[in-house]
């Protein structure tokens, strides 16, 4: 399949991705031309016990879903929009752990193509301080078990700054648009999806510590002061790095340490940094 253009045809996207190595992420893929959100396409499919590891992917969505109920924009036919359906035998308060270990595989899939990508907690993918990639985790549980849980991911790949609003210029990019030139979409989810497999085997395996070290190294906020809007709340503090189910530890200014499960991160004067 070659890239700029589509994702091709679904026969043609079964052969593209065969040279794929993983054992059961991307083995089987669902491909649409356009779709609502590729989350919910994922969550229907869940709860029709699609197995762990299958994957959802569009050229664009009419009802693109980004965190905090916001909506993710993607030009047709640019970007990968996917989800994946996972079913991780944790407790459902380990979730943030999956959001974590999700970020490190991403984050670890574009250093292999030389982009030094950062994470900004809880799941965005910076890279030369803009934002390239979003992830939205929807999980179902039932009592204290997870039934299955959707990685919604989004990556800029192939987007052009004409496709971006003036507005955002300075806060969004596109690999290509850092790279000077395009990149191949399947060969990077190729990539990608391997890493996802990789760490998500040591989340299976326990090794949480590992996952959040190599977090902690690749993090755009540690040591930082930042501010946390939560709902109505907003609080400042300086980034500790993570608790040991994938949360915010921050020390506010009074000395106590925050945990800190979701919300919205701004960056604040660095200058104000780690000395707090
Ligand atoms: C964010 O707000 O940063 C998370 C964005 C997640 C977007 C992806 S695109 C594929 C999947 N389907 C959706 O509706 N959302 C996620």
């Amino acid at each position: 399949m070659s890239d700029q253009t589509n994702f091709a045809s679904p026969s043609e996207l079964n052969e593209a991705f065969s040279g794929l190595s993983t054992k059961y992420v991307g083995k089987k893929i669902y491909f649409y031309e356009e779709a609502d959100s590729t989350n919910d396409i994922a969550d229907q499919l869940a709860r029709e016990g699609a197995p762990e590891g299958t994957v959802v992917l569009t050229e664009y969505q009419d009802k693109g879903k980004g965190r905090m109920g916001r909506k993710w924009f993607s030009p047709k036919g640019k970007n990968i929009l996917l989800s994946i359906i996972l079913r991780p035998k944790i407790d459902p308060s380990f979730v943030s752990l999956i959001t974590v270990m999700s970020s490190v595989a991403l984050a670890k899939a574009l250093r292999k193509m030389d982009f030094l990508a950062k994470i900004k907690w809880p799941n965005d993918i910076y890279i030369e301080g803009k934002k390239v990639a979003g992830i939205l985790t929807e999980m179902k549980c039932e009592q204290d078990k997870i039934n299955y849980l959707v990685l919604g991911i989004g990556i800029n790949v192939n987007m052009a700054q004409s496709d971006i609003p003036e507005t955002l210029w300075n806060q969004v990019s596109s690999l290509a648009m850092l790279k000077g030139q395009s990149v191949d979409r399947v060969f990077f989810l190729m990539n990608f999806l391997s890493e996802l497999e990789n760490e998500y085997d040591q989340v299976k395996d326990y090794q949480y510590d590992r996952i959040l070290e190599e977090w902690s190294k690749m993090s755009l906020l540690v040591g930082k002061w930042v501010e946390v809007s939560c709902g109505d709340r907003k609080f400042e503090g300086v980034v500790l790095g993570s608790g040991s189910k994938g949360e915010l530890l921050l020390k506010l200014e009074n000395g106590f340490v925050e945990s800190v499960l979701s919300g919205d991160i701004r960056i604040k004067n660095d200058a104000e940094n780690i000395n707090h």
